[in-house]
């Protein structure tokens, strides 16, 4: 069991930008609200602000060269993410802003425990900046996904889905900024819902129990 008392599910965060996700679960956990535990932050870019946070709060910390890819995770540097990783203990891998497509290496370590977070209301939207995706194409109503990761690219079983209204006058970074707003309630609940193992899978559907 892992989300007894005694143990708290250990998570581990990968990610390439600001670190805005993994800093609303910090609040959650520092909150009371979540009760999982950060085991690591896992960058492949050396001046991530994600390493900075998850420093500010005693969160071992790492930048990890994903070279020679630039778009995906694989090869040596998918096997020195997984070790890693496994070094920490973590149980559970949480993409939050990581920009490379993870393989099936992964994947196989954390066998439907990788989760992502999507700034688009999937299935539309695939791929990178959804939100900008979101606004040419004309919808009037966006969001977010949580997911578990499977071996497509933002194709995985969805946990959680939040929406906001697109107005008439957004830009790409005000969209991109209500969306980010629910990202930040949707990845807590989340891990709050397999921490507390309510996720059950039933095929490609998330059923919560
Ligand atoms: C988030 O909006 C997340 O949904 C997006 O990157 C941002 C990271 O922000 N992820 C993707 O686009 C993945 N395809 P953060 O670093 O502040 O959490």
């Amino acid at each position: 069991m892992v989300n007894s008392k005694s143990k708290k599910l250990r998570i581990g965060v990968l990610g390439s930008g600001s670190g805005s996700n993994m800093q609303a679960i910090i609040d959650a956990i520092e909150g009371g609200t979540l009760d999982v535990q950060i085991v690591c932050a896992l960058s492949d870019q050396p001046g991530a602000g994600i390493l900075q946070r998850a420093q500010r709060h005693n969160i071992p910390a790492h930048y990890l060269d994903a070279a020679p890819f630039k778009t995906k995770l694989e090869g040596s540097a998918e096997a020195l993410y997984i070790s890693k990783l496994k070094e920490y203990g973590a149980e559970v891998v949480v993409l939050a802003g990581f920009m490379r497509i993870v393989k099936e290496g992964l994947l196989r370590a954390f066998p439907d425990r990788v989760l992502n977070i999507h700034p688009a209301l999937l299935p539309a939207f695939k791929g990178v900046n959804a939100w900008e995706q979101a606004l040419e194409y004309g919808v009037k109503v966006a969001g977010c996904s949580v997911h578990f990761v499977d071996a497509g690219t933002d194709t995985g079983p969805i946990i959680i889905q939040r929406t906001v209204p697109v107005m008439d006058d957004d830009t790409s970074a005000t969209l991109h900024a209500r969306i980010q707003q629910e990202e930040h309630v949707a990845y807590p609940e989340a891990l709050r819902l397999l921490a507390a193992g309510k996720l059950v899978l039933k095929g490609r559907r998330v059923v919560i129990e």
